[in-house]
Formats: structure tokens, sequence, C-alpha cells
């Protein structure tokens, strides 16, 4: 284990490479990764650094966005299969249509989309500044929200603005069950349900406190309570137990028995980032009409976001 470790640092060093993480890979993969954050945090890193290989330890959308903001940098990720069940539910030509029925609307979509739904987008969000990205735009104008029904329909209760949503969804968090989440608060009775804003609304109903992954690590951190249910990926409780280890988490219990592991994340290990540093693969590369149609998108979230400071 440390002789990889060793010889991915030392790569590292060698090429000038960074390693951006996201809190759903598995703990020895957020341990190697020199930065870890949420999908915006890891659109802004990407925008800052100053490496000239950047290698993502997340899944497809996320190396995509860092490469349309830094075209002349070499992105890579370990695994091309790490794509993202979200980001399917959004298929090109179906979503052209979707906005051609509608073309008075102004476009929001997740960051979980591919490329070519972003350069079909006015501005992206992520689930940690999507309704402040929603109330940055003008109150007399009617809004697209796709792909996540579920983040969707929170964004639109919580705004009260005209929206429009894309039916898609996320299938690990539309499998959290707020019936079993309800049984587990019976044997927790002190334990607050957090949750992401991509469950099903059943689950937000119930739930204390909602936001995006940094946002409910930041919740685990600030407040005084001890005990928590837990519903998103669980690979976000590795770094709730290292700033709190003497709190306890609870991953929330899904309809069946399988459990609410995002495969698509796991996919990133030692190994393969290893092999995707020494041999520089799998490069991502996109089309360059196709990064500069859909770079103004997330450009005009990253602004948003800065002016506000998030
Ligand atoms: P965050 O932006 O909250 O990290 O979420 C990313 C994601 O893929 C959630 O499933
Ligand atoms: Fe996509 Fe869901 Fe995995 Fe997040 S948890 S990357 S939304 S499949």
């Amino acid at each position: 284990m440390n002789t990889i470790i060793n010889k991915i640092n030392k790569l590292k060093k060698e090429k000038n490479a960074i390693i951006l993480g996201h809190f759903y890979e598995s703990p020895e993969v957020q341990e190697i990764s020199d930065f870890i954050g949420d999908s915006l945090a890891l659109a802004q890193k990407a925008q800052k650094t100053d490496a000239d290989i950047i290698v993502f330890a997340g899944v497809l959308f996320m190396a995509e966005t860092a490469k349309i903001l830094y075209p002349d940098k070499k992105v890579l990720l370990p695994d091309l299969n790490a794509g993202c069940s979200l980001a399917d539910s959004c298929e090109e030509n179906k979503f052209k249509k979707f906005l051609m029925l509608h073309p008075d609307r102004y476009v929001i979509s997740y960051v979980n989309t591919s490329a070519k739904i972003k350069a079909l987008s006015d501005c992206i969000c992520t689930s940690s500044n999507a309704i402040k990205i929603v109330k940055s735009v003008p109150i007399d104008k009617k809004i697209i929200f796709g792909p996540d029904k579920n983040l969707g329909t929170y964004v639109k209760k919580s705004t009260n603005r005209d929206i429009l949503l894309w039916d898609g969804a996320c299938h690990v968090h539309k499998r959290f069950s707020a019936e079993k989440i309800k049984q587990l608060k019976k044997k927790y009775p002190n334990a607050k349900i957090i949750s992401h804003p991509e469950c099903e609304a059943s689950v937000l109903e119930i739930s204390d406190f909602i936001d995006s992954t940094s946002g409910l690590l930041k919740y685990t951190n600030r407040v005084e309570y001890n005990e928590f249910i837990i519903a998103t990926e669980p690979g976000i409780i590795y770094q709730m137990q290292k700033a709190n280890p003497e709190k306890l988490y609870i991953a929330a219990p899904s309809f069946e028995e399988e459990n609410n592991i995002c495969e698509y994340m796991k996919m990133c290990t030692l190994t393969n980032i290893y092999n995707s540093l020494k041999e520089e693969k799998f490069e991502i590369n996109l089309e360059e009409n196709l990064i500069n149609k859909a770079r103004g998108s997330i450009l005009k979230m990253l602004e948003i976001s800065n002016k506000l400071k998030l």
C-alpha cells in the first residue's frame, strides 16, 4: 500500500500534477487527493490550480467541467466508465426538444450533466448554490431546471419561482426510503436526519437539514448534536468521522437491501490513479466548439458563486 502511495506522490511531483477528489471516493482515494470537495469546490479548484495535469478522482462530468474551464491543461480520469446515472438521465436530443417547446425560459442545468447539456444551458448550478443561482435570475424570467427532478422540486419550493422540471434522477439518492429512515429514527431518537437534495421529497420532508455534501459535512462539524442519519452516498462519512470521531454517523437505509454506494465514484482506485499518472490516461478530450459553447454557462455559475462568496 505504502509503495503505491509513494509512487503516486513521486509522479505527482515529477509531472506537476494534482489529484482532485470527491467526498464519495473511498477513504484511501480521499487520502491521496490533494484537494477534496463537493462539485462546486472541485470546479473552483480546477479554475485556480497551476498544475499541468489534473487527475480527477471523481466522475466524468467533473473531469469534463475541469477540461471545459481549462482546455490547455491535461485532464485525466482514471476510469472512463465512471459516469453518472443522473447525467445519463438527460439525453441531448430529448433535452433540445424540451427546450424548443419553451424558448422563453432561462435554462439552469445541474453540474451533473454532459458537456453537451451544459452547452445548451444558460447557467450551471451545483447542490450547494442551486437556490442562489435560481434567485439570481431576474424575477420575471421563467426557468427550466434539469436534470434532477428532486433537487429541482426542492429549489422550486424554496424559491417559489416559475420552474419547469426535467424528469431525471440519481439512482443512489432515489433509493433512500423515508419509511425505513423513520424506523431507524425510533431506534436513535436523538439522531438528526441530514440529507442531500437529490433525495426524494418524502425523505427531504422528514429531514432536519438539507444541503450539498460539503454542507452536510460542515453541519456535523458545527452543531452540538452527536448522532446523525445520513441520506447521501456514505463516502462522506469518512470525513465526518475524521473531523469528529466521537459522534455517531449512521448511513440511511434504502428501499432494497443493497446499500447506497455510488459504483461510479468507487471506480477510482489507488492502482488506476497510479496508472493514470504514469501513462497519462485517460485524457478527457472535447471538441473546441463544444468547449466554447459549454464554458459560458459554467463561468456564469462561478462568477455568481464568487460574487456571493460561496
Ligand atoms: P455535491 O455537489 O453535493 O458534492 O454532489 C455531487 C453528487 O454527485 C451528488 O450525488
Ligand atoms: Fe451521479 Fe448519483 Fe453517483 Fe452522484 S451519487 S455521481 S448523482 S450517480
